[in-house]
């Protein structure tokens, strides 16, 4: 069989940029407007102080130092705390279809393919911007690429399943040249009145070239790839277009993004070292022969302790893993496309991981080697 690569990657992110001292100076803000607004009840027990976020915290737990938002002085404004944005309409191109388009041109340049080369287009992302026509027949449209397109969901796995799906076209002959396109437009669901959650999210896009034989400058051959998934609550959004018959009563930010962050954290790093341990056995390559580990981008911590396991030390840097997190947040599914995009100048023969980890749960795996 003829070999599937990673021609090529393309990124695109909001020039708006939020820093820790900006997003808790607002965070700080609502909550004193809260806490003073409901003095009386807060003194009577009957309602409990919101307490402040701090930027020590934020940049601790997380890693994270800034994010890259659609819309920072709404998002900041205390009066809204979320971005604004106009209806999508037939007028004029989505919101995720023009981060996609953005990101997918800068790909196919890398891949040195043009519309006419590409046979399919999968875009996989956390968030429906809407359920019909699919964004990926937009972006479709838009780009002039003929065969077809459609869009899925797989939390902050759906850029690497996404990645799965066309090497699975492309193997099974119905397509020589996908385009995968990744937009995460987070933070329309993220309540930044949240204490626990105000600080995680920024907006992006990636978009990757999945192509047979590539002969492309920065081509990575993909050996092997490994998926798996397991239900749990603990990230959770059910936002959905039943809401509106629902005939009890929740808060918009009540079905908005939630997690158990700290069950999350301690059940998935074990879950996906073990997860990529196994890969490497199976395929017989040592943790020591593989020059990057570009993760999923949730949390700094996580991703070192994923690969402190992997490699049975934590003498390593930003070098073997990669941590786009501290400037773009939390990029949902596009988060280790990006750290790939950002840091893939490995020389030929040399060999990386793609993992994602998230909502679901979800994970997969991709080894990749630069040829
Ligand atoms: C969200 C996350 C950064 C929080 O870090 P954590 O170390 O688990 O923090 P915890 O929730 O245990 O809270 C620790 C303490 O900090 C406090 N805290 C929480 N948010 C805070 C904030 N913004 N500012 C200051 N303190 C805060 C908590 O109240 C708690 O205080 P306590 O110890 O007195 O009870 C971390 O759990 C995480 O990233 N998890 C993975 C999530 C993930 O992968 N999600 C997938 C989405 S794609």
């Amino acid at each position: 069989m003829e070999e599937i690569h990673i021609a090529g990657s393309g990124i695109w992110f909001p020039e708006d940029v939020i820093t820790n001292d900006e997003i808790v100076a607002s965070f700080n803000s609502y909550v004193d407007a809260y806490n003073n607004s409901n003095k009386e009840k807060i003194t009577s027990g009957e309602l409990i102080p919101l307490e402040h976020s701090s930027s020590e915290f934020i940049e601790k737990a997380s890693g994270i130092k800034t994010r890259h938002v659609i819309d920072k002085k709404n998002i900041l404004d205390i009066d809204r705390m979320m971005p604004s944005l106009k209806n999508e309409d037939e007028s004029r191109i989505s919101i995720q279809a023009d981060a996609g388009i953005k990101a997918a041109k800068i790909a196919m340049k890398e891949a040195n393919v043009s519309p006419e080369d590409i046979d399919g287009v999968i875009l996989g992302t956390s968030h429906a911007a809407r359920y019909y026509p699919a964004i990926a027949i937009e972006i479709q449209n838009a780009l002039g690429i003929d065969g077809y397109a459609y869009d899925m969901l797989v939390g902050c796995s759906s850029t690497t399943f996404a990645i799965n799906n066309a090497y699975s076209d492309i193997a099974s002959g119905i397509a020589d040249t996908v385009l995968v396109v990744n937009p995460e437009i987070s933070t329309p669901a993220v309540n930044f009145a949240k204490r626990d959650i105000h600080f995680i999210f920024g907006d992006g896009c990636v978009a990757t070239i999945v192509k047979k034989d590539s002969k492309s400058e920065k081509t990575f051959k993909i050996i092997d790839r490994k998926l798996i998934t397991k239900f749990s609550n603990n990230i959770r959004s059910d936002w959905s277009y039943l809401s509106r018959t629902a005939t009890d009563h929740k808060t918009e930010e009540e079905l908005l993004f939630y997690q158990n962050g700290n069950s999350v954290f301690k059940e998935v790093c074990p879950l996906v070292a073990e997860f990529i341990s196994t890969q490497l056995d199976k395929n017989n390559i040592k943790p020591d022969e593989i020059s990057k580990f570009w993760l999923h981008q949730a949390n700094a911590r996580m991703i070192n302790l994923i690969v402190s396991k992997v490699i049975g030390s934590n003498e390593f840097d930003t070098n073997l893993a990669p941590l786009p997190i501290q400037k773009f947040g939390n990029l949902a599914s596009a988060g280790s496309m990006f750290a790939f995009n950002l840091n893939n100048d490995l020389e030929k023969g040399q060999k990386g991981i793609i993992c994602s980890f998230g909502a679901g749960y979800s994970v997969c795996s991709l080894l990749v080697e630069r040829v």
